[in-house]
């Protein structure tokens, strides 16, 4: 903010102002150059590096699912527990190899069941399929007759599916 006073601004003030206009322009410029055409040597995953860029990453980004959908089952859902991967596939995108290869597994109501492998096996891959962090490349889950895939992202993120946090590492 400009502050003028009666007798108005010295050669000094004019001085202050002017330079740092010009490192505003300087600043607005440099953050204007990277909309340009990337250079063709440049990694295309390469991070947005500034404001306009970061703009036009998330402007670009594809659009998740709809957050609710008219056909969502009811507050009673899921009320038994029974779930299903039949062949399920994830990665992470689409330049990149598949994190789970097909997972097929039932785990029945009431049963208790504890994922082993060693680090970078797809333990925690598994709780993004199933929260739809990551939405799959291939095949289906289904949680009480009900295909994940078709439920609003929202009523499967929230509310109807919980994770003690700690044991989720
Ligand atoms: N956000 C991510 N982006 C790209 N690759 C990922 C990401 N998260 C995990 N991975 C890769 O997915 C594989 C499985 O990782 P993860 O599910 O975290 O294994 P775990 O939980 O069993 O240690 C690893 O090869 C890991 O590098
Ligand atoms: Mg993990």
């Amino acid at each position: 903010m400009l502050l003028l006073d009666d007798e108005g601004l010295s050669t000094n003030h004019y001085l202050i102002v002017f330079s740092n206009l010009v490192q505003l322009f300087a600043q607005v410029e440099q953050e204007m150059v990277s909309l340009l055409p990337t250079q063709s040597n440049m990694p295309l995953t390469r991070a947005p590096q500034n404001n306009v860029e970061r703009v036009q990453y998330y402007n670009d980004l594809e659009i998740e699912a709809d957050p609710t959908l008219p056909t969502d089952p009811g507050a009673e859902w899921p009320s038994k527990g029974q779930l299903s991967f039949e062949d399920v596939q994830l990665r992470y995108r689409p330049d990149l190899p598949l994190v789970l290869k097909g997972l097929t597994f039932d785990i029945n109501p009431g049963e208790k069941v504890g994922i082993i492998g060693r680090t970078g096996a797809g333990k925690s891959s598994i709780a993004q399929a199933l929260f739809r962090t990551v939405e799959l490349c291939g095949g289906r889950i289904v949680i009480d007759g009900r295909d994940l895939r078709g439920i609003g992202l929202d009523t499967v993120s929230y509310g109807r599916l919980e994770t003690i946090d700690r044991l989720l590492k």
